[in-house]
């Protein structure tokens, strides 16, 4: 039998265009995806857009359309941008789809019926920005750290989750990494906020904002927008919202978030899977932000760049390396234009395209014939398969580009075109055409339109010189 695997992305919010922190992550979790698919396992990966509550209301009331209009466009551009840079999710939820709206009222009622939801008053801090509830201790000078706003005094009546049920069980489960939190500081991060703040129970419908699932026993009341984001990670698989009911893939192996939506993912989202009879993920992977000038990119701030502005200039496979090892993964990561244009160069124009043109167009020009073997370097496989099984995705990078430093001194060391002896020119070249077509098998999850260009040149028998892969900045 195959071995399955289950990697999500957290579904975007559709108040603002894609930006490259929404691109960052579902590029890192289609490279996951591809590496997964390619060395075998059954794998199912799940990208798509939150598109209710309270902050998308007030988006589309100031555009001046319906909500549904407006997330319906919205929604079409993450769709464009991810094609655009030839993400290969299996599925694109979106959380205003009949079904998953079905699947999440009956989810509702499972818990409630369970005595898991009960109605009370319900008074404290909210975020409209990241649509959460809020402790003093949370705040930076009363303001949201994230979103540099002054947090709302929310008071009503709720149906309130008891997530304080819980706590105990997901603490130990954390502890005993049956839910593994990645970078382990994460984890520890987690666990102190089991352990000093504690899981207190939390609103989980609003009456106020009526953009959103109505709670299907009393329609006065909308299901609280991350309760309806949360389950997309099931109803993504087809999942009705029953209790006890496994989807095919579930528990997701991965699921990739920002660092500013891990408490979240570790304490209501695991408690809700339980309340429903559910197994928990297996691994939270939380990764940096991207930052432009010392600040997280983000449509509240005003500092946003586009995905397709990095694809015009560094083309699709270009912007998909440079998202990937312009920082370490899991760290922030602030990124500038000349940062991005120096490591183009020196990676992309000079480092793989140049060796793959020099040496396949002194392949051509001494007619020299040669059968390779694709992913014959079964030490370098190995060592990129560990790296990308802890998601240390940029330093996989590194490794294969230790590969290709190694190969370019090596020419430079025997200097084939000094040579004049056909058969002493193809010893010095033919490893190193091998190492280039070990490497571009490694590269398909990365690159998969390059890499399958220099997979195919590298395999005739007679390998030929190719236009130039990445143009000089
Ligand atoms: N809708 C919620 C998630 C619900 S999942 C059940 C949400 N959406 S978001 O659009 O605001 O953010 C989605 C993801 O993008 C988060 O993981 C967030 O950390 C990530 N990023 C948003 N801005 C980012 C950067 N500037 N850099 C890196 N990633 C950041 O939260």
């Amino acid at each position: 039998m195959k071995n399955k695997f289950y990697i999500t992305t957290p579904i975007y919010y559709v108040n603002a265009q894609p930006h490259l922190g929404h691109t960052y992550t579902t590029v890192a979790a289609d490279v996951l995806a591809r590496f997964h698919r390619m060395i075998g396992e059954e794998t199912f990966f799940l990208t798509g857009t939150d598109e209710h509550g309270a902050k998308i209301a007030e988006k589309a009331g100031e555009a001046g359309v319906e909500p549904q209009k407006f997330v319906d466009e919205v929604a079409n551009s993450f769709q464009i941008a991810w094609k655009e840079l030839n993400i290969s999710n299996d599925r694109f939820i979106r959380t205003t789809e009949t079904d998953h709206k079905r699947s999440v009222q009956r989810a509702m009622e499972v818990m409630y019926a369970k005595g898991d939801i009960y109605k009370a008053k319900y008074e404290g801090l909210y975020c409209q920005g990241c649509e959460q509830f809020k402790n003093e201790k949370d705040l930076v000078e009363g303001k949201c750290s994230d979103h540099k706003t002054v947090p709302q005094w929310m008071s009503e009546e709720a149906y309130m989750f008891k997530l304080s049920k819980y706590q105990d069980e997901l603490l130990k489960k954390i502890q005993d990494d049956e839910l593994m939190i990645h970078p382990v500081e994460k984890k520890n991060e987690v666990l102190s906020f089991y352990n000093q703040q504690g899981l207190k129970d939390i609103a989980f419908s609003r009456e106020k904002v009526k953009w959103g699932i109505p709670v299907p026993w009393d329609k006065d009341h909308t299901i609280y927008v991350w309760a309806d984001a949360f389950l997309n990670y099931l109803t993504g698989l087809g999942w009705k919202g029953e209790e006890g009911e496994l989807p095919e893939f579930w528990p997701a192996d991965v699921q990739l978030i920002g660092k500013d939506i891990l408490r979240v993912h570790a304490t209501i989202w695991p408690a809700m899977l339980l309340s429903l009879g559910l197994p928990v993920q297996k691994q939270l992977f939380t990764h940096g932000f991207f930052l432009s000038e010392g600040q997280k990119m983000s449509k509240s701030l005003g500092n946003v760049i586009a995905p397709e502005d990095l694809v015009k200039k560094y083309g699709v496979d270009g912007t998909r390396y440079l998202l990937m090892s312009a920082t370490t993964f899991g760290n922030d990561g602030d990124i500038t234009w000349k940062y991005l244009d120096e490591k183009y160069n020196a990676d992309l124009a000079n480092g793989l395209g140049n060796l793959v043109a020099r040496v396949s167009n002194l392949l051509e020009k001494n007619s020299i014939e040669l059968e390779l073997k694709i992913n014959s370097d079964k030490e370098l496989y190995d060592t990129v398969l560990e790296k990308m099984n802890a998601i240390n995705i940029d330093e996989a990078l590194k490794i294969i580009w230790r590969k290709i430093a190694e190969s370019d001194e090596w020419l430079s060391e025997h200097k084939p075109w000094k040579l004049e002896e056909k058969e002493e020119i193809k010893k010095v070249l033919a490893p190193i055409a091998q190492n280039i077509l070990n490497i571009s098998y490694l590269l398909l999850p990365f690159m998969p339109m390059v890499a399958e260009k220099i997979i195919k040149q590298f395999s005739q028998t007679q390998i030929s010189k190719s236009e130039s892969l990445f143009p000089r900045i």
